[in-house]
């Protein structure tokens, strides 16, 4: 196996974006503005263009996607990012996605796509919830966005791929899908389906120089944890695995940690199969 260049390689990273506080500025560099927090997405993206590799972004929302691009290239002023509008749950869109990529260099993809960024409607934004509060229909939905999400992606790309000298494949997970939790009912089950989605995909697509890994985090410094229903349900969980974050605050990974994980996954000589990480001081168990 020949080393990675990433000089000759694109990387398509989906899920980019970041949230933003209502009062916080429109402008500005969403990777150091106030009230403002880039996502994983975002943070793969901004690592991947230090990295030497030029970039696709997507997500829905173009506003965010020209932001985002906008802050990568005040870091990078010689990055080359393309943004492209896509719902990956529409193969119509998707499949526009594919041919609007030019065919200059080979394509390696980073999905970091999901579901906590408003796709749904909950009170405070708080997915972790009793049974007896669960929506009947919130596991489904985020095992859509995240698994169909996903195959709508790669069948797309298969093609693409299977000319290529080898690809690499990242896909942003969750430690909840390799350990549960109470109050995890919908979130847990949704990324234990993702898990075993990208261990099949790792699995099957291995003899075709596609290489798939997964990077696993645990709390993420994204905005995810600033409610206060989803902070007292993150502090509930973690007492019941010994921690008090009631005064400290819950640990979260700097989202440009994430960024690091899936830059080390696409160069390294080794085919990476798994990256599980969790903020210093966060519960760190495995299974249940
Ligand atoms: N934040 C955390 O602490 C944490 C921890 C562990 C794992 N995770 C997981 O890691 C992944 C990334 O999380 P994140 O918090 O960085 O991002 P996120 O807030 O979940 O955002 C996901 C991104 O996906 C995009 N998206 C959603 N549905 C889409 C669709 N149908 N088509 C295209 N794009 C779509 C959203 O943008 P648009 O709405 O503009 O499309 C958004 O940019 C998720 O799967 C998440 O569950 C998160």
């Amino acid at each position: 196996m020949s080393p990675i260049d990433p000089l000759t390689r694109r990387v398509l990273v989906t899920g980019v974006g970041y949230r933003e506080e209502d009062d916080a500025s429109s402008e500005g560099n969403v990777f150091d503005s106030p009230g403002v927090k880039p996502n994983m997405g975002s943070a793969v993206a901004l690592q991947v263009v230090r990295a030497g590799y030029a970039v696709v972004i997507t997500a829905r929302t173009e506003r965010k996607l020209d932001r985002v691009r906008q802050s990568i290239s005040q870091y990078v002023p010689s990055a080359e990012i393309i943004v492209r509008p896509t719902n990956i749950l529409d193969p119509d869109s998707v499949e526009r996605l594919v041919h609007s990529i030019p065919s200059d260099r080979e394509l390696d993809l980073v999905q970091s796509a999901g579901l906590s960024a408003g796709g749904y409607e909950l009170p405070d934004g708080n997915p972790y919830l009793p049974v007896d509060k669960m929506p009947l229909d919130l596991p489904t939905l985020e095992f859509n966005t995240v698994v169909k999400g996903l195959l709508t992606i790669v069948k797309a790309f298969l093609p693409t791929w299977r000319r290529q000298s080898e690809t690499r494949v990242v896909v942003i997970s969750s430690m909840s899908g390799i350990r549960a939790y109470p109050l995890g009912y919908a979130h847990a089950s949704a990324k234990a389906g993702l898990h075993h989605a990208v261990r099949s995909l790792c699995l099957e697509l291995a003899k075709e120089r596609i290489y798939v890994s997964e990077v696993n985090p645990g709390a993420v410094n994204t905005g995810f944890y600033d409610p206060p229903s989803v902070r007292s349900a993150v502090v509930s969980i973690g007492r019941d695995f010994g921690y008090d974050y009631s005064e400290t605050g819950i640990p979260q990974i700097p989202p440009i940690s994430i960024g690091d994980a899936a830059v080390l996954c696409l160069t390294s000589a080794a085919h990476i199969l798994s990256i599980n990480a969790v903020a210093r001081g966060q519960f760190p168990h495995h299974g249940a």
